[in-house]
């Protein structure tokens, strides 16, 4: 049986890109056989965060946002870093065996400063707290997206680095990376990839009056409706695509193609696109208020989730402090 670890940052609301890219499959890998572990990576969070209440808030939505979309937290362990202290100091061990010429090829942190961040120490050894959140766990498969690849390399690094040193202490994890072909990449409002950078996202929860509005921002061209189309080259189709069935939505594809009088105009479309985000996100909507009304559930399930996994960091750190000759 294989563990499956992956974090995710509290960084705001997440989106359909969030969804489909990610968390979806996250959900589906812990309705699978896998022990599979995911953490809020708060600790991370500080790299850039300033505002305790912001920080306590978007950890708490991840923590409802997964348990709303159908995490099942009995089958999977749903916790925060942070209440995982031992994986701070597995980050020490594994900083004593790292090179700074790893660190300072990192490409995300290279992003960073060349976007004008200024950076902390945080933000330079955030790969090596990554490295013992994944080590930590003894995971085998590390589910992330492309920008996030060469962190789980570096930890496969740190881990040969350690057990060169000391003997065999880590397991040597994989990155799962999404299939190319399988992999939704959902546009944004404006046809660019959807990202919270770009503010062109819609948060997955979204309904009523504030959906239509975020979806009547889909860009359009300004062709009337009767004029034929190519449904591949209307963006509106790209979301129709996530969410209708194969007949619904091949009759609306032949419609538009076919134009003339009875062809549906855009706003039409972008009706069907509202009420099908609102009805596919209905059931989740709907339990992630239970759980807002319920916040001991929560909470309870995050206590769970993080009993279960410290017992396994427990067991590495112990590993690893009795290799390295702390002991
Ligand atoms: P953002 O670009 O909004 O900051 P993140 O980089 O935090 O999003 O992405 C979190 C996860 O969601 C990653 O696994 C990423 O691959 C996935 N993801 C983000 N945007 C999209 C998108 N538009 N389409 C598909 N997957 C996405
Ligand atoms: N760095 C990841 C991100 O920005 C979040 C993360 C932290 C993570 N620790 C991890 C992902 C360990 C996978 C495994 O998305």
């Amino acid at each position: 049986m294989k563990t499956v670890l992956s974090g995710v940052q509290p960084s705001g609301r997440p989106h359909l890109g969030n969804y489909f890219g990610a968390i979806r499959q996250h959900v589906a890998m812990a309705a699978s056989a896998d022990t599979c572990l995911y953490f809020i990576a708060d600790y991370h969070a500080l790299t850039t965060s300033r505002d305790p209440d912001a920080l306590r808030v978007a950890t708490r939505d991840v923590a409802l946002t997964y348990l709303a979309l159908g995490l099942d937290a009995e089958r999977a362990l749903l916790f925060r870093q942070s209440d995982v202290p031992e994986v701070l100091e597995i980050a020490w061990l594994l900083a004593c065996v790292t090179g700074m010429g790893l660190l300072e090829r990192a490409h995300s942190y290279k992003d960073k400063v060349a976007r004008g961040l200024v950076p902390n120490v945080g933000l330079f050894t955030y790969p090596v707290l990554m490295a013992a959140d994944i080590l930590a766990y003894d995971s085998d498969l590390v589910p992330v997206g492309k920008d996030q690849m060469q962190h789980v390399e570096m930890a496969q690094d740190m881990a040969a680095s350690f057990n060169a040193a000391f003997g065999p202490v880590f397991r040597r994890p994989e990155p799962l990376m999404p299939r190319e072909e399988l992999m939704a990449k959902v546009p944004g409002l404006d046809g660019e990839k959807m990202s919270k950078s770009y503010g062109n996202d819609l948060w997955v929860f979204e309904s009523g009056k504030k959906l239509r509005t975020a979806v009547n921002r889909i860009v359009t061209d300004s062709q009337p409706p009767e004029e034929p189309k190519d449904p591949e080259k209307v963006l509106l189709f790209r979301f129709l695509e996530l969410f209708l069935a194969a007949d619904e939505l091949e009759e609306w594809k032949d419609r538009v193609r076919r134009g003339g009088p009875d062809a549906p105009g855009y706003g039409h479309l972008k009706v069907r696109i509202a009420e099908a985000i609102e009805a596919h996100f209905a059931p989740a909507r709907a339990r992630r208020e239970e759980l807002i009304a319920n916040p001991a559930e929560v909470d309870r399930i995050l206590a769970h989730g993080a009993l279960r996994a410290r017992a396994r960091a427990v067991a590495v750190l112990d590993r690893a402090r009795s290799a390295c000759g702390l002991r």
